[in-house]
């Protein structure tokens, strides 16, 4: 087994954590046993992050201790990864669903180190006791994404720090083409962060560029 990135494993082609609730699966996934220890397998169909390790992600700043504020956190499938991941770290799990909220309160339950908030990710001021954070991901499906990312990064985001995004080309505009979308939310991002890498996540999902950024 190789360790790709921190706390991040590699056998067999499958992407793996290490399990921090043994015996427990969170969205279905395989549990496997290697050395005496539980990983639990990611699935790059389900979650983007996964994906993009799957394509090739060179720069991924999530470190054991790092602090994430990730929006648009669903029922947790990428965030249990994540806090397989973080284990000196955490991360706060904004959603704007009450129904997902309450399988993410679940999660939360199990998992000490994410901190569920139910907010309008449009509205960081919600939510402004979240202080200073590593990383802003983000994996909202909506028009305004490049601007969801921009406000929370401006607010949360330590300078040197970085954000990460799935922009969704349909959610944005179905009109055009996925590059000039994606283009347009470059430039649009590219005024405060700078582009450190780009990731199509095809065939894992159609439509989606993947971004890692960092704070000037
Ligand atoms: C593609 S799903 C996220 C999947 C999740 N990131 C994962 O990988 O496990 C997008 C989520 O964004 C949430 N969402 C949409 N608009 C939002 C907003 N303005 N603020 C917070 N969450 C939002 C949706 O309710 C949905 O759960």
């Amino acid at each position: 087994m190789k360790e790709i990135f921190e706390n991040v494993f590699g056998q067999d082609g499958r992407v793996l954590t290490l399990n921090l609730v043994p015996g427990s699966k969170v969205y279905g996934e395989n549990l496997l046993k290697i050395n005496g220890k539980e990983y639990r397998a990611w699935n790059p169909k389900r979650s983007k992050l996964c994906a993009a390790i799957k394509k090739g992600l060179k720069n991924n700043p999530i470190k054991h201790n790092s602090t994430i504020l990730y929006l648009g956190a669903s029922t947790g499938t990428t965030p249990s990864h994540l806090s397989d991941i973080l284990t000196g770290g955490g991360l706060y799990a904004v959603e704007i669903s009450a129904h997902s909220m309450k399988t993410l309160l679940r999660l939360c339950e199990k998992r000490e180190n994410i901190i569920p908030i139910l907010a309008d990710a449009r509205q960081p001021q919600t939510y402004r006791e979240v202080g200073e954070v590593d990383i802003v991901y983000e994996d909202v499906a909506s028009p305004e994404q490049a601007d969801i990312l921009l406000k929370n990064c401006r607010m949360f985001l330590k300078k040197g720090g970085y954000a990460m995004i799935a922009i969704k080309s349909q959610s944005i505009d179905v009109t055009q083409s996925p590059e000039e979308t994606y283009k347009q939310v470059k430039e649009e991002l590219s005024k405060e962060l700078e582009i450190v890498e780009e990731i199509s996540l095809e065939p894992f999902e159609k439509g989606h560029l993947f971004l890692v950024l960092q704070k000037k």
